[in-house]
């Protein structure tokens, strides 16, 4: 009912500021041919006018691209539009119409409809006495803080980056710090606003945000903190975490082709728009994402081009073109994080179906609710063991259980990819998977469970070789291989 009523009102505004800034150009038009000014200074009025009129044009275009996000209602009778901040300075100071994007109530009112309906939003108040620790990333227009809050809670804070290519760029072409301030602080408010319509588990969470009220187009928006993305460090991880991140890729761009504001592509889809919380990936550069369609005539229209491939999508009866954001982000999943994370040594029983997945990605061959079937398939047999299904049963027997034990000891041997830089330690699905394992590597005279588990749920084994000591321990068991004894 009050967000039907709040709709209705921000229509009305919208239409409103149409009719009144055709009026206000107009008059503009017949002011400037009755200007009375020497040939000298109108030269410089016009230039710096007609920057101003770029600048202010530039500006219109960011908030026309945020209205209909905030009309959008998603599907879960959510809500509020959140409250984009502070009016413009820029049009404000030089006459413009008081425009419903910009116009302080407007955005007020909606902010405090949010903030009733969400307790857990923060607010300008819950960064007072915060403490920021150090810098967790930047790009061409946002920064990245790490702090902690007075009450010690963690978070991460953006910004809009003052020294990035974006600022630079503006300050370049529009001669004014200010009117770029907020011209780029626009991203980061249609960041804002995705955040709160694509609330998803791999996508980073927002806690608040916080509009500077003394100068307009200071914005800062409270996240939850994540780790970048380390590719490299990624790279040299089990194969079960590098498979979390594809997974949680897909799930994420399952839920985008989906989302309550329609099929949304991630214009600039990059590893560093990536954050990991706890091991899970979460998405977090949000101000490239489209939820636009394109429109075409032909098949022709639909192209999809990439540096080593192009593809064409069909045109639909509908004369846009069909999945064209779902297919673009299959397609950069595969060329940015499944060609270098997935395939690499990937359990024996699975490689058939990740070379599948790996070429119906590559090939664009297969749409999104396809490929997270595929994905899911691989999790369950992965966590069911049920791939292992051809291991040998007599290795099992080679082995003598200690229940209660541990093993303890130096340095042992190390194996690649170890959970552990000390030794060589593995997830197994079983003892029975473990004792496999242990055959295959020659230094390998016994292992130990720990109890400790994967995110899959999968067991943690320690492999050693005969150096092995026994120590007592209730929650693990030590397995020793018959033929030797292990030194008591
Ligand atoms: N919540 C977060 N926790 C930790 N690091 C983050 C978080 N959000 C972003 N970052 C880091 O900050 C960088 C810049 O943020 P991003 O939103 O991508 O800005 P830009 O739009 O300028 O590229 C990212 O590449 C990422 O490494
Ligand atoms: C002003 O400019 C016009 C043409 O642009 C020129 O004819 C005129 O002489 C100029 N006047 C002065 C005062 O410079
Ligand atoms: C993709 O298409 C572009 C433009 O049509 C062309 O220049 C390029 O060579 C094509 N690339 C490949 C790999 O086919
Ligand atoms: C997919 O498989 C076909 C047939 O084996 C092969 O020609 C093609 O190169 C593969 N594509 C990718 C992206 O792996
Ligand atoms: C994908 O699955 C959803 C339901 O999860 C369904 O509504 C949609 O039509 C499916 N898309 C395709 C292309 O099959
Ligand atoms: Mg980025």
């Amino acid at each position: 009912m009050g967000h039907s009523l709040r709709a209705a009102a921000l229509l009305a505004f919208v239409v409103l500021s149409i009719l009144v800034s055709l009026l206000i150009s107009s008059v503009q038009q017949f002011g400037g041919r009755i200007s009375h000014l020497t040939n000298a200074t109108r030269a410089g009025h016009e230039e710096s006018a007609s920057l101003r009129g770029a600048l202010i044009y530039q500006l219109n275009e960011r908030r026309r691209e945020i209205v209909p996000l905030l009309l959008l209602h998603g599907g879960d009778g959510d809500d509020d539009a959140g409250g984009l901040p502070g009016e413009s300075r820029l049009s404000a100071q030089h006459g413009q119409p008081p425009d419903p994007i910009s116009d302080s109530s407007v955005w007020n009112e909606i902010a405090h409809g949010s903030r009733a309906a969400r307790l857990d939003e923060m607010g300008c108040d819950s960064l007072v006495d915060m403490q920021a620790v150090e810098v967790l990333g930047s790009g061409y227009t946002k920064l990245v803080v790490k702090v902690n809050l007075a009450g010690g809670q963690p978070v991460a804070l953006k910004l809009v980056n003052e020294k990035g290519i974006d600022m630079s760029k503006c300050v370049e072409d529009f001669k004014d710090p200010h009117g770029c301030r907020e011209l780029v602080s626009y991203k980061l408010k249609k960041e804002l606003v995705l955040l709160q319509r694509l609330q998803h588990p791999n996508v980073i969470k927002l806690k608040g945000h916080c509009a500077g009220e003394a100068e307009k187009g200071r914005l800062t928006v409270i996240l939850e903190q994540g780790a970048p993305l380390q590719m490299i460090q990624l790279l040299q991880s089990p194969w079960e975490d590098r498979f979390r991140v594809c997974l949680d890729l897909v799930r994420l761009l399952h839920f985008l082709s989906r989302s309550p504001l329609g099929s949304v592509a991630l214009l600039d889809f990059q590893p560093r728009q990536f954050v990991t919380v706890s091991g899970s990936l979460k998405l977090t550069d949000l101000d490239d994402a489209s939820a636009a369609e394109t429109p075409c005539q032909t098949d022709a229209d639909c192209g999809l081009q990439f540096p080593h491939r192009n593809f064409s999508l069909p045109c639909s009866s509908r004369g846009v073109c069909e999945d064209l954001g779902e297919k673009r982000n299959i397609y950069n999943a595969y060329r940015y994080f499944f060609t270098y994370l997935l395939p690499h040594q990937a359990p024996p029983g699975l490689t058939h179906l990740v070379d599948h997945i790996m070429n119906s990605t590559g090939e664009l061959k297969a749409d999104i609710n396809e490929t997270v079937e595929a994905f899911e398939r691989i999790l369950h047999l992965y966590r069911s063991g049920l791939h292992l299904d051809n291991l040998p049963p007599s290795v099992f027997t080679d082995y003598t259980v200690m229940p209660g034990t541990g093993a303890s000891g130096s340095v042992d041997y190390r194996c690649w990819p170890s959970y552990s830089q000390q030794g060589c330690v593995l997830s197994v699905h079983s003892a029975r998977e473990a004792a496999f394992i242990c055959s295959s590597h020659p230094q390998c005279s016994s292992f130990t469970l720990t109890g400790q588990k994967t995110w899959t749920g999968r067991l943690l084994a320690s492999f050693r070789s005969s150096s092995a000591q026994l120590v007592p321990d209730e929650a693990s068991e030590v397995y020793v291989k018959k033929t030797e004894r292990p030194a008591v």
